[in-house]
């Protein structure tokens, strides 16, 4: 669809994205995180605004954005508690976050220092600790299997592949659209030179249950963003 036919094709829809990437705290001062920019989150919010969409925007990066109800968060369950909340009348959720899979055990209340005293001797124990990682939830997949009969947004996930052994990029796409059940997947190819922080991207769109694939770009994350709607709307 062109730009003008597009227009206002959303109108009286209520959509949430995602965007950015979580931020797993350790200590007051250190987290884990990963390298979303949220800039293709942002471009999705701004064209479903374009659209005539009532949009939130659940992101870990502080943004402004006209038309856009910008919620700010930091870890995945932040995230999750955001997005439930947003989603409860919602006709379409975009997972662009990066959501971290694992968030540390422990979260140190005091800034955890290189060189600590041992309990017993008073001399200084200089090893390196041990970070254990727990796993967070699959906000994605808890959207799947909460979504009622009554109210069922139409849910896309995002997934940034590389391909390896095991199978190509796009073949890991297609078997993460059937494990997460979501309805569209937008597949990119990422590494640390392609797609982060980038203005253009270059996709896969895979609807579950088809076969046919919608291939975008290399194309400025707006148009991947219309391009995304384009198969949201397609499902309204
Ligand atoms: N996602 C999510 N909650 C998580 C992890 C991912 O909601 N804890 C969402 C992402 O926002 C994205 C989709 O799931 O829309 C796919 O994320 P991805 O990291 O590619 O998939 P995983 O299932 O985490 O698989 P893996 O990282 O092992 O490839
Ligand atoms: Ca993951």
């Amino acid at each position: 669809a062109d730009a003008a036919v597009r227009r206002g094709d959303l109108a009286g829809r209520r959509v949430v994205v995602t965007s950015g990437g979580t931020r797993e705290p350790l200590d007051p001062v250190r987290f884990l995180g990963n390298r979303s920019s949220g800039k293709q989150g942002r471009a999705l919010a701004a064209a479903a605004a374009a659209r005539g969409a009532q949009v939130t925007l659940v992101t870990s990066v502080p943004t402004e954005l006209a038309g856009v109800d910008v919620v700010t968060i930091e870890t995945a369950l932040q995230l999750r508690d955001a997005v439930v909340a947003a989603t409860a009348d919602a006709d379409a959720v975009v997972m662009a976050a990066a959501v971290a899979d694992f968030r540390p055990a422990d979260y140190a209340p005091t800034k955890i220092k290189k060189s600590h005293d041992t309990a017993d001797d008073g001399s200084a124990d200089e090893s390196a600790p041990t970070i254990t990682l727990v796993r967070n939830p699959d906000i994605l997949a808890e959207l799947v299997t909460s979504r009622g009969s009554a109210t069922s947004p139409v849910i896309v996930g995002f997934a940034a592949e590389t391909g390896d052994d095991t199978g190509s990029v796009l073949d890991h796409g297609r078997a993460k659209l059937e494990r997460k059940g979501c309805d569209v997947l937008v597949v990119n190819e990422v590494g640390v030179d392609k797609t982060f922080g980038a203005d253009d991207n270059t996709v896969t769109i895979l609807r579950r249950g088809s076969d046919e694939t919608v291939e975008v770009g290399p194309a400025s994350k707006a148009a991947v963003a219309d391009a995304v709607w384009d198969a949201v709307t397609d499902l309204l």
